[in-house]
């Protein structure tokens, strides 16, 4: 499977919400990774031909998703960063429900439940309303919802946006195992969702995608290097004003600092290891996670 994303772009008034974007994608899990506002949800929306572009295209397999329409919702799977229910159905007459409107036959529909609620950890709750269930088991459902025609593209917005951390790896692991023979675009803000299931990580940023590539090429590609340097408490103030700081560990004698700097700060500087999360911090000025939605 094959989407080619060409000169895409989306205007509001005067807002440009995704700005000229071309990228290819195929086979695998893509990582969108910015900040609130960054224009991700609107990048996807379009994706799921839910809004139509101000400029571009998107071809699937060399065909234009909007001219196919239909044809390509049905290879299409969509969780959105809000997705709506009725709160007194139980997981299986949601499910249900959902298939029904996916034009999804009702004994097909009855099999293609029972294997995803194995899939997602949720046979035991299939008969609990829904609004009973933990934001976990929400999203759960959410994903089971978008997997029920077996799309060949799954697109999640924001799929991980107030689980907790346990809920986190146990969804890591699913959106791993769902991946085979699929291409899996997942947005969020929090570099460790998609740090280690994503073969390709898309860092978004005022409607462009400025860097794409593995967690490798990307680490090897920005012109930035980390360093580790000890001041003392009362120069801790100064060196915040000169660099980006993506740590500061404070000890009895002074505090540990973690600098962004392309250059060394400091003959006493070590450099140390870049991470994602320092890439991230390093563009998007804030530390990742810190503004996680709660639902
Ligand atoms: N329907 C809309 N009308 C006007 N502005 C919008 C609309 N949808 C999104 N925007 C604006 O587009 C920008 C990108 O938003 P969005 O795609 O939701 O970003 P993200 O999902 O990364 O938080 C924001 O400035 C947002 O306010
Ligand atoms: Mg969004």
């Amino acid at each position: 499977m094959e989407l080619e994303i060409i000169n895409l772009t989306k205007e509001f008034k005067e807002i440009i919400a995704v700005d000229h974007i071309n990228l290819s994608m195929k086979n695998g899990v893509y990582g969108l990774l910015g900040v609130n506002g960054a224009g991700k949800t609107t990048f996807m929306r379009m994706l799921c031909t839910l809004i139509r572009p101000s400029v571009g295209k998107i071809l699937c397999e060399g065909k234009d998703i909007f001219e196919m329409d239909g044809e390509y919702r049905k290879i299409l799977g969509y969780l959105p960063q809000e997705f709506g229910f009725y709160p007194d159905f139980t997981v299986q007459d949601y499910l249900m429900y959902v298939a029904s409107i996916k034009g999804i036959r009702q004994t097909a529909a009855k099999k293609r439940t029972k294997i995803l609620l194995q899939q997602v950890g949720l046979s035991k709750v299939q008969n609990r309303k829904m609004k009973k269930l933990s934001g976990g088991m929400k999203r759960r459902v959410g994903i089971a919802q978008a997997m029920l025609n077996n799309p060949k593209i799954l697109i999640l917005d924001e799929p991980t946006a107030g689980l907790d951390p346990s809920e986190r790896i146990r969804f890591r692991n699913l959106i791993s195992e769902l991946s085979q023979d699929r291409l899996v675009l997942l947005s969020t803000h929090i570099v460790s969702d998609i740090e280690y299931i994503a073969n390709q990580i898309l860092l978004m940023q005022n409607g462009k995608i400025f860097h794409s590539g593995t967690q490798e090429e990307i680490l090897n590609e920005v012109p930035i290097r980390v360093w580790r340097l000890d001041v003392r408490k009362s120069e801790v103030e100064h060196w915040q004003a000169m660099y980006k700081v993506a740590n500061l560990k404070t000890m009895p004698q002074g505090a540990e600092l973690r600098i962004l700097s392309e250059q060394c700060p400091d003959t006493n500087a070590k450099e140390e290891e870049l991470t994602l999360e320092d890439v991230f911090l390093y563009y998007f000025g804030e530390k990742a996670g810190n503004n996680d939605d709660v639902l």
